[in-house]
């Protein structure tokens, strides 16, 4: 057991998904683990699906034209289904870059009955090319990558999310207690 992990779980009868969509580069996954952090520190049993990790692994070799992104989308959508009617909070950290698919997972969790929350971590174009931590963009923008979310290949902003964390303008910290009280407000109204 690592530092700081509790001996006890929280045993929930059903988890929530929580759902990140935002460009390359926004803070998901950043976002993500820290929040993961926290909960599993009150006990809770807690996955992250982040887009890297499951494209090194249940997604290896997808591409990023749409229908591979929306075949790899729905595969994660079902292992998050899968892991919260078990109990556990899953964070899915994707670029989901289209309505039409993110519509799509929240259907195939929801007719589980399991809550799914849409959250976008909104950073503007100009922030997440000025960041660029694997210098993705840079070499997008050079046309050495084809279908970049953001330079070639489109982004559609959510239009109901259920929260919408500006990693631009307020602290990580800010961002990530935020969605901790939306996460516990929602587990606690189950
Ligand atoms: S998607 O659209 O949901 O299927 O994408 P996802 O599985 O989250 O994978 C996105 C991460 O892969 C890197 N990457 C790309 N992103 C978008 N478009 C293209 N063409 C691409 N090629 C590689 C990118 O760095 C994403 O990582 P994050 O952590 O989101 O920045
Ligand atoms: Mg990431």
């Amino acid at each position: 057991m690592g530092a700081g992990a509790v001996s006890y779980h929280r045993c929930l009868d059903r988890g929530v998904v929580v759902w990140l969509t935002g460009l390359p580069g926004s803070g998901k996954t950043t976002i993500a683990s820290r929040l993961a952090e926290m909960l599993r520190m009150e006990g809770f049993r807690v996955e992250v699906l982040d887009g890297d990790w499951a494209r090194r692994t249940v997604s290896e070799g997808a591409g990023f034209t749409r229908e591979e992104r929306i075949r790899h989308l729905r595969r994660i959508a079902w292992i998050a289904r899968l892991l919260a009617r078990n109990g556990v909070i899953v964070l899915c950290s994707f670029v989901s870059p289209y309505r039409e698919a993110r519509s799509m997972v929240r259907g195939i969790v929801e007719e589980e009955g399991i809550p799914f929350l849409e959250i976008y971590v909104k950073a503007s174009l100009e922030e997440v090319i000025r960041r660029d931590p694997k210098g993705l963009y840079r070499k997008a923008l050079k046309g050495e990558i084809k279908n970049f979310t953001g330079v070639t290949d489109p982004y559609e902003p959510p239009e109901k999310p259920e929260l919408v964390l500006d990693t631009e303008s307020n602290p990580v910290e800010d961002n990530v207690a935020k969605l901790y009280r939306l996460v516990k407000s929602t587990l606690e109204t189950q």
